[in-house]
């Protein structure tokens, strides 16, 4: 079986740290006799430059034909005077919207070796920390109807039952494999969007009877995650709460640099990006984190292929590197040996 995989490297460090899991993944390939298919794709302010669209035609099509999509990141201050709608940005909103990608699963985990690289105290983390964010994806304020108009703007936050319901069961069902536990984060305090989403989240919990569920405003859960992170387990929270709060869970673990995430829909295909952005400060440089993404595709092998073996082998391979002392600039901590985006990438490769 050949397994079709579109690979967007984006821009800035994207295609960096695309070449190292792609590296890793044929690896994979090769000890567990698989065989992928890479289909490169441009999207993102490359894709502007080319085509003068962020998303063009042919790599949405072409990526609506394969299995999955790997994405490294978009954008950069080359691209960012140009209007919204040739934005880079418009390339990852327009295949989630497109993908009907509305699931975004984002697990925060604090490796036991980087724990000098976390900016809390040892105390509050010394338990360890995992948390997994679901964040809504294709709704929301993201894709409310928006205008200016004079000196006047505004963005609006939609959510239907539906759009609330579909999500809250992608949590619970995550939250059944894990503690158990969800914590719904909402501002119902002040948005009706928010009040209907804290009602039909609390509907779609009765029928999961054993998880334990909590509510929380935004404002709160952002200083819960600071004060007291081993609180939370599952996260479900609407698109823009959950940006924000899973860049903030990102940083938890040390780097925002080793964050993953799976965005999927009720296809079966899914898109596979670090949650980190394309860095442009420090692109084509070699010395971004790869494992973000390189994690992102171990995401892939388990949710899209059901390859629990192979994507078991990326992540012991991840943490065997880490073991081995292997730190970019990024999670150095204390570290001395900090070591280039390809070295980390040949690390986790022959640690495969
Ligand atoms: C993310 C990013 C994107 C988002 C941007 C680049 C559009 O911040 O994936 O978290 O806001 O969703
Ligand atoms: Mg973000």
């Amino acid at each position: 079986m050949t397994y079709k995989i579109a690979v967007i490297p984006g821009d800035g460090i994207g295609p960096e740290v695309m070449d190292e899991t792609v590296k890793v993944l044929d690896c994979v390939a090769k000890k567990f006799g698989l065989d992928f298919h890479y289909t490169y794709l441009k999207a993102g302010g490359c894709a502007y430059d080319e085509y003068g669209d962020p998303l063009p035609d042919v790599t949405l099509e072409t990526a609506l034909k394969c299995d999955v999509v790997m994405l490294g990141a978009v954008g950069g201050p080359k691209w960012d005077e140009l209007p919204v709608d040739k934005r880079p940005e418009k390339a990852l909103l327009g295949l989630r919207k497109s993908l009907g990608l509305f699931a975004n699963l984002r697990p925060a985990v604090l490796f036991p070796q980087l724990a000098d690289a976390c900016p809390l105290k040892e105390e509050i983390t010394k338990n360890g920390l995992d948390i997994l964010v679901v964040r809504e994806l294709t709704g929301g304020i993201y894709f409310g109807k928006r205008a200016t108009e004079g000196d006047v703007a505004y963005d609006t936050m939609t959510y239907s039952v539906k759009e609330i319901e579909r999500i809250t069961h992608v949590a619970m069902k995550a939250a059944m494999m894990r503690s158990k536990r969800v914590c719904s984060v909402d501002k119902a305090n002040i948005l009706d969007s928010s009040r209907l989403w804290r009602k039909t989240v609390k509907e779609v919990a009765k029928e999961y009877p054993e998880i334990q569920l909590d509510h929380m405003y935004v404002d709160n859960a952002s200083m819960q995650l600071i004060r007291k992170p081993s609180q939370f387990d599952v996260i479900v929270t609407g698109n823009m709460f959950g940006d924000i709060l899973s860049d903030e869970a990102a940083m938890l673990t040390g780097s925002i640099g080793m964050l993953p995430s799976a965005s999927l829909g009720e296809g079966n295909i899914g898109m596979y990006e670090p949650v980190h952005g394309s860095a442009p400060d420090i692109a084509g440089r070699n010395i971004a984190n790869p494992l973000a993404t390189i994690k992102s595709a171990a995401m892939m092998l388990r949710y899209s292929f059901g390859l629990e073996d192979a994507a078991k082998a990326v992540e012991e391979a991840v943490s065997k590197t880490l073991d081995q002392g292997f730190r970019t600039a990024d999670i150095a901590g204390r570290e001395r040996n900090i070591v280039s985006t390809k070295e980390m990438g040949d690390a986790v490769a022959r640690n495969i």
